[in-house]
């Protein structure tokens, strides 16, 4: 291995410690305690996982945490009137649903029921609008923890050529604006892109965010170029537990990348504290505004 690994799980816990003094000084100044509510809709073991740490380390950075299990058969409008009462509760700074939703509730009306205010997963299309526009709102907490990665071992995005492979809502969209507002020639590619292996061969940064296991290999690697990995895949293993990689095989890529993050370790410990941060800027705003 020659590339620099990128260490995620040391840099959450810096900027969870800024977000823990922050808190404090929140409180002891202004009374304020910032608080965030957590909407899981069903029993997704995976979501379970997320959110279990999501409330975990809520707690653990001073904040007040209000952690909302509602039965995979809510309705749309029981969802709605929980939304519409966190959003009028002054305790609330933040609100997160957990997505993906069951298939009978749509995930894009709910999103658009949170207060932007409060939405601190950026999903809103008044918070995705703003930061499509180059202005400043709540940034999506997983590619906002990969921006911070990226800074992390090169301070100079402006020029270089980013290749974002994915074009979701959640991690691609919102990583190629990112990038465009630092000043990057952004290159979004997708199930669709032709000759995907000589596109990345042109990226200095390269975003991997398809939930493919170990697609990208070496030979798609610039030498030198740096490899944000957001895939989380569980592959199977001889003894059944299965094994956690990323949509970079890791050990081929870091070869001849200059830097690369692990999976996992890399951007998933960095996103819960991402949304840590975003929850405390909330909790500023509403006394600002
Ligand atoms: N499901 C997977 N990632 C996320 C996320 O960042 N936010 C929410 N709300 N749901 C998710």
């Amino acid at each position: 291995m020659t590339a620099i690994r990128i260490d995620g799980k040391a840099m959450a816990e810096v900027v969870r410690n800024e977000v823990a003094e922050g808190v404090a000084r929140l409180k002891a100044e202004h009374g304020i305690t910032p608080g965030l509510a957590v909407v899981l809709v069903g029993e997704d073991p995976a979501s379970q996982v997320y959110v279990r740490n999501k409330v975990k380390q809520t707690e653990a950075c001073g904040m007040r945490s209000f952690h909302h299990v509602l039965d995979r058969e809510t309705s749309r409008d029981q969802l709605m009137t929980l939304i519409d009462r966190l959003n009028t509760d002054d305790q609330v700074h933040g609100i997160l649903v957990q997505l993906p939703l069951p298939d009978h509730l749509n995930s894009k009306d709910v999103i658009e029921a949170i207060d932007p205010a409060k939405d601190v997963d950026g999903f809103h299309t008044r918070n995705v609008g703003t930061l499509w526009t180059g202005g400043s709102s709540f940034v999506p907490c997983t590619p906002l923890g990969c921006l911070k990665l990226l800074k992390s071992v090169e301070p100079e995005i402006a020029g270089k050529h980013a290749v974002v492979i994915g074009r979701s809502n959640i991690v691609g969209r919102p990583m190629a604006a990112l990038l465009l507002n630092e000043s990057a020639t952004v290159t979004m590619a997708h199930s669709k892109t032709a000759d995907l292996p000589a596109l990345c061969r042109q990226a200095d940064i390269l975003v991997a965010a398809v939930g493919r296991p170990q697609m990208v290999k070496s030979d798609w690697i610039k030498p030198g170029a740096i490899v944000l990995d957001v895939g989380i895949n569980r592959i199977p293993t001889e003894d059944g537990k299965g094994r956690l990689v990323g949509d970079v095989d890791f050990d081929d890529v870091a070869t001849v990348a200059g830097a690369i993050t692990p999976v996992p370790g890399g951007p998933g410990p960095m996103t819960i504290a991402c949304l840590l941060a975003n929850t405390l800027q909330a909790a500023k705003r509403s006394y600002i505004d």
